[in-house]
């Protein structure tokens, strides 16, 4: 039997729940492609579920080293067992790939599944702060995925640009037509390319669970922003430190940290509520969402 074969039993052995013939099958296929870094992953995660971490981390080990880019996300599987350290950013082949594979029924699992809300949760933000007849000359959207957060936002921005890592999230946020400019850029870059006090709202929606530490993202926010300007974005709540990566493989915050970047940046905190922006497992997900206000 090839490798490929012997790869493809073990999936299905994993989907299975038979996590000892997944594990068995993909040793077998290793042998035979020793450098294939997916049957490495997939290896971790059967030893991680049969409870063998040691094990698991040295497959994953293997496929990090066998794909340095980490489209798998093995760094973050090694952080998570506790052998490396939390990363402050995920791969970005990571989050590209992890999106260009869910864009397709991105809406109806997000929305409809999931019950994900968190554009109509931070235009209800916006308008708290500046009122129902607010509007904005220059908007960008970090993160922007398919434009859920433009939809919402398209009646009171005169312009709104978008950015996102996955390609397929952009090809649907162009598709839409809400926007002037899509780029299919890492947001820090994004912010880098605008001047200087050119923006009066930035809104980040369900995005920075995918960045840990936020700092850079803040000084290019306060660079680009026009005095009064808005940032507005969700996060997904940590209870206590600055930020850390949940089981859920996403970044969580600190209140007490969204505060003190803020502060640093010269920000006004105007709301940093409890929310939540969608379910995992039938149970809400314990959200912040977070209104600041540039000097
Ligand atoms: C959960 S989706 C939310 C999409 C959109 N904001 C919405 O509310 O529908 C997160 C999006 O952020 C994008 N993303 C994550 N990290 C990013 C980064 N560093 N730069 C640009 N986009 C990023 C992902 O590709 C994904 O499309």
């Amino acid at each position: 039997m090839s490798a490929d074969r012997r790869y493809d039993y073990a999936r299905g052995a994993a989907a299975d729940g038979d996590h000892a013939a997944a594990a068995d099958l993909l040793e077998q296929t290793l042998e035979i492609a020793p450098g294939w870094a997916p049957a490495w992953f997939a290896l971790g995660d059967a030893r991680e579920a049969l409870g063998e971490r040691e094990a698991a981390a040295q497959a994953f080990a293997q496929a990090l080293a066998h794909e340095p880019d980490d489209s798998q996300g093995a760094r973050l599987r090694l952080a998570r067992l506790g052998v490396e350290a939390m990363p402050a950013q995920p791969p970005q082949a990571y989050v590209r790939d992890l999106f260009d594979q869910y864009a397709a029924r991105f809406e109806t699992h997000l929305v409809k599944d999931l019950f994900y809300r968190a554009p109509a949760i931070l235009r209800d933000c916006v308008l708290q702060q500046r009122g129902p007849d607010a509007r904005f000359a220059h908007a960008l959207d970090l993160g922007c995925g398919t434009g859920l957060m433009a939809r919402e936002m398209a009646a009171q921005c005169a312009r709104i640009d978008g950015c996102d890592l996955s390609p397929a999230m952009v090809a649907k946020a162009c598709a839409s037509g809400l926007y002037e400019r899509v780029e299919t850029v890492d947001l820090i870059d994004f912010l880098k390319s605008y001047e200087a006090r050119s923006v009066d709202l930035v809104l980040a929606a369900d995005v920075f669970v995918y960045c840990g530490d936020l700092n850079e993202i803040f000084a290019q926010v306060a660079r680009i922003v026009m005095p009064g300007a808005l940032f507005v974005f969700s996060l997904q709540r940590a209870e206590a430190g600055s930020y850390q990566l949940g089981e859920d493989l996403r970044y969580a915050h600190a209140r007490s940290y969204v505060a003190a970047l803020a502060a640093t940046h010269g920000f006004a905190l105007a709301t940093c509520d409890d929310v939540s922006v969608r379910q995992d497992r039938g149970q809400p997900v314990p959200g912040l969402c977070v209104v600041l206000v540039a000097p």
